[in-house]
């Protein structure tokens, strides 16, 4: 089936998390100014698309994720005059910003929700979720995302709940009500309308819900089941989606870039075909591999394998539909080196090897802050030094559970959303040059060796790699093919190659890669025509083989 092309085909993308970025004022939380300056050093990287994390006013139970007015910016990030500095910024480099945009939920402090709370049964109580209990119980037996049910009580009323599919803190809107919805396509509008290219849509799977609000069979000690349950049992979301688009994004050519989980299998089309609901959605596949049946604890190691087997599998699937966004990392995630390399190439070159696997699949790369120069997960003494909603109620789920402390720790090092929010290492000196103040979560202590300062003198460092990665993937030469070309795994039966070819109109590349501990000797005779476009470590091609070491690449293309 023929695409139609659009701007953002061809792009690469990074995701800021504003507050741990770049500090301009010394208050310890990453500002709107520290984005528009290294907007040259992103510029240089190779990005054209900025996704910001949420940057609106918030009590920051959950990072932002909490909006409490979807029309302002919150000091500790500066002004609605930065905002529009970064956008004018942007723009004369020819780069665009994406905004957050949380509207399946907002703050319990959003006016609508303080309203709602003062008259449950008025206006504003028709904006969110609100339900009788019965003798003392919640009206379903639902768990939220983050543990604990998903009802709140409300205060000064004997059995009155609302419901939240996260924090009590974020009550999901209502959108079976036309008046919630007319206020939401007002809101994106006027960021469309300001200059934004488009948004990454938060949880908006969720938007949809059985609102008879069922109990389901419990699937865990507590008695409750998951609130996804709620949201595979309806029909509906594609109804809600089409109108959302139709009424905003689609006025503006809007990037739209779809947080979706638990998508019907079928349904790839209706969310990113020709006329899907988003232009594309993150590729949550590889990710949710390492999920067991509840709880950080009960994860699973991610194989080799499995890694590739998954990738290949959504790349296939997708690529007689529309694009799908590649990602390694990001802010609910543990770094990408940790989780998808197996130890033995668990290295510098390693890091290299798994960034040119992804970035150059079929789809729209989207680099996480801190992965152009290899950030590690960050080992934390204590839980409190934690910060994230999430990773508390997880630890406490593991000690519950009868883990030790130390044990526990272990699991929020391996998965805390903490790992990918420590502050960006941006030189060796203190606070690896994210602030002169006293940073709000903790640094790496990694940074003096890790950091953007000592990667840009070295040539064969992983920023220096990334630059050219990108650069190949956006040459005159090879534009198209890794844009439009066909995807087709190569080396299937070899054990621990992760390979394939992008193929269009007569251009060919083909991306090798050994994950294995040994040398790799593979045929070569139908590359014969193919030169070297890159390679992490220098590449021996003798009459007909290609021989790889250890965690080596190589891309060739004709
Ligand atoms: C997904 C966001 O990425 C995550 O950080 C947040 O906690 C939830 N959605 C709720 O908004």
């Amino acid at each position: 089936m023929a695409i139609t092309k659009k701007w953002w085909h061809d792009k690469v993308a990074y995701q800021i998390y504003p507050k741990s970025f770049r500090d301009t004022d010394g208050d310890g939380v990453g500002d709107l100014r520290g984005i528009t300056q290294k907007l040259d050093y992103l510029k240089d990287l190779g990005i054209d698309i900025l996704w910001i994390c949420p940057v609106y006013p918030s009590p920051f139970v959950d990072q932002g994720y909490d909006i409490s007015d979807y029309y302002d910016i919150d000091p500790a990030f500066g002004t609605m005059a930065d905002l529009e500095e970064l956008l004018a910024e942007a723009k004369k480099r020819d780069m665009y910003i994406l905004m957050d945009l949380v509207i399946n939920h907002c703050s319990d402090q959003h006016p609508w929700f303080r309203k709602a709370l003062q008259d449950p049964f008025g206006k504003y109580g028709d904006y969110f979720y609100f339900r009788r209990g019965e003798n003392g119980l919640p009206p379903s037996n639902t768990r939220s995302y983050f543990g604990g049910s998903t009802w709140e009580k409300v205060p000064g009323y004997e059995d009155l709940y609302y419901f939240h599919a996260y924090a009590a803190a974020q009550p999901d809107l209502n959108w079976e009500n036309p008046e919630v919805l007319d206020e939401l396509y007002t809101m994106v509008n006027w960021w469309l309308e300001k200059g934004v290219a488009g948004f990454r849509i938060d949880a908006i799977i969720n938007i949809q819900k059985d609102i008879s609000f069922p109990s389901y069979p419990p699937d865990g000690e507590d008695g409750m089941a998951t609130v996804v349950r709620m949201v595979e049992s309806v029909e509906g979301v594609n109804e809600k989606l089409q109108a959302l688009k139709k009424n905003t994004f689609d006025r503006y050519d809007a990037l739209t870039v779809g947080e979706v989980f638990n998508m019907r299998k079928d349904a790839l089309d209706a969310f990113v075909g020709e006329n899907g609901h988003f232009s594309t959605m993150f590729d949550f596949s590889v990710n949710c591999l390492s999920d067991g049946p509840g709880g950080w604890y009960r994860n699973r190691e991610i194989t080799f394998r499995d890694f590739r087997e998954t990738l290949f599998h959504s790349q296939l699937e997708c690529q007689g539909i529309g694009f799908l966004a590649n990602f390694l990392e990001n802010h609910d995630e543990p770094r990408g080196s940790s989780r998808y390399l197996p130890p033995c190439v668990r290295n510098e070159q390693g890091m290299k090897m798994l960034a040119t696997v992804s970035i150059l699949l079929r789809g729209i790369p989207f680099l996480f802050q801190g992965q152009e120069i290899g950030m590690t997960n960050c080992p934390m003494v204590s839980v409190e030094e934690y910060n994230d909603i999430n990773t508390k109620a997880e630890y406490a789920l593991c000690r519950q559970a009868g883990l030790s402390d130390r044990e526990a720790l272990n699991v929020c090092q391996r998965f805390s959303r903490d790992n990918g929010r420590t502050p960006m290492q941006w030189d060796a000196s203190p606070n690896a040059g994210f602030t002169t103040g006293t940073p709000w979560l903790k640094v790496n202590p990694n940074y003096v060796d890790i950091n953007v300062a000592e990667q840009e003198g070295r040539e064969d460092s992983i920023l220096n790699y990334y630059r050219r990665l990108i650069a190949l993937r956006k040459s005159p030469e090879y534009r198209e093919v890794f844009t439009y070309g066909e995807f087709v795994p190569l080396f299937r039966e070899a054990e621990n190659i992760l390979a394939y070819r992008r193929v269009l109109e007569g251009r060919e590349t083909v991306v090798i890669a050994n994950f294995g501990p040994e040398e790799a000797v593979l045929p070569a005779d139908t590359f014969r025509d193919h030169r070297l476009l890159l390679t992490n470590a220098p590449a021996e091609t003798a009459s007909g083989a290609i021989t790889l070491k250890s965690a080596q690449v190589i891309v060739l293309g004709r």
